[in-house]
């Protein structure tokens, strides 16, 4: 009976010492944050115009972020910070639809919800004016009967003049991205006319590889789990011939296909597309295409993928 009361009670003390562990270890895992900071859009499920529900005052700021919204703040427009449904808002969900294949209802429909709680690149879809997903392939009959293949660079259609390409990483950079990053520049190598070689001087680099976090000085800032934000942004990288491709160190990274984490080489690869002046694919299954799914992996470009960079330097 002694023994029975004693082995139960330091069954309940090992409890009490595994328990708050076990909470800890799961409440830093940045991945569970990072899924909580899109909370809000499953409450929106259902909104239509003229609706009013808490959360859309981020709906909009998801929106603008992204390019699809463009109130102007320093007019002091009627709903940009307030959570009523305006007929901008319902406009702008539309494109949204559009640009990803979904019903164009300016509905907040199940099927939209789930789309834009993914995992995304940080990288705007339409900048300046220029929505890089709607001019789906155009195909333009030619007078000797071929066609050609239009693809929207009105947006200053910024290139690299030169073919050989070198890149760098910050000496912070996690040592087991380093493979899967050169892997990734590799395919572009394989499937386009340029070449790319990894420079020992991370600072006179052509492309310079760095790991940040939250807002980390160049105006767009991650989603890290001090800053929860309004999307689930995994990278960023800028246009030619800037050369910056940013990491969200907050997120929860992988060598290859593990559950709940991102692969290097499969984010590396889209971000290598901006760097070289490509923008988003409304093409589903593209390199391209915004979204990044957990848990999965994407290390070959897609014939979209190849015609947009063929196209973009007519080589
Ligand atoms: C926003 O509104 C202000 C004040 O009316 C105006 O000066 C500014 O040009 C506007 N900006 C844009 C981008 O329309
Ligand atoms: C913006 O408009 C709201 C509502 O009219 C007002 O309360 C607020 O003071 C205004 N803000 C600025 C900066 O003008
Ligand atoms: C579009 O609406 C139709 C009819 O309601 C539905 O069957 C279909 O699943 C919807 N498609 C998407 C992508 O939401
Ligand atoms: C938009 O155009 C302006 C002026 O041409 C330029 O300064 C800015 O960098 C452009 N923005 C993007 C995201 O390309
Ligand atoms: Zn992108
Ligand atoms: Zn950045």
């Amino acid at each position: 009976m002694a023994y029975k009361v004693i082995s139960l009670f330091s069954f309940n003390l090992l409890l009490l010492f595994l328990l708050p562990l076990y909470s800890h270890a799961t409440s830093r895992n940045p991945h569970d944050k990072k899924l909580s900071s899109v909370e809000y859009l499953k409450r929106l499920q259902g909104s239509r115009e003229g609706d009013k529900v808490k959360g859309i005052h981020n709906l909009k700021a998801y929106l603008e972020k992204f390019g699809y919204l463009s109130y102007n703040h320093s007019k002091n427009q009627t709903h940009t910070n307030d959570d009523d449904s305006d007929e901008l808002l319902v406009s702008a969900i539309k494109t949204y639809q559009l640009n990803h294949h979904l019903n164009a209802t300016g509905i907040m429909d199940a099927n939209t919800v789930s789309t834009m709680m993914k995992p995304r690149c940080l990288v705007a879809d339409i900048t300046n004016g220029t929505n890089w997903m709607s001019s789906r392939k155009k195909k333009h009959h030619h007078r000797h009967g071929s066609f050609h293949t239009h693809f929207p660079f009105s947006d200053g259609n910024r290139k690299w003049t030169t073919s050989d390409l070198t890149y760098g990483f910050l000496p912070s950079t996690p040592a087991e991205a380093m493979n899967p990053i050169a892997n990734a520049f590799k395919t572009w190598a394989s499937n386009s006319h340029f070449t790319f070689s990894q420079a020992q001087d991370y600072t006179n680099a052509n492309i310079k590889v760095s790991f940040e976090r939250g807002d980390h000085g160049d105006g767009s800032p991650f989603d890290g789990p001090n800053s929860p934000g309004v999307d689930n942004t995994v990278a960023h990288a800028f246009r030619p011939t800037d050369g910056r491709l940013h990491f969200d160190a907050d997120n929860q990274w992988s060598v290859g296909a593990v559950p709940g984490a991102m692969d290097y080489e499969t984010v590396a690869l889209h971000e290598i597309g901006h760097l070289l002046g490509l923008g988003h694919s409304s093409v589903q299954g593209s390199v391209m295409w915004p979204a990044i799914d957990t848990g999965a992996t994407a290390h070959s470009l897609q014939k979209d993928d190849i015609d947009r960079i063929k196209a973009l330097y007519n080589s």
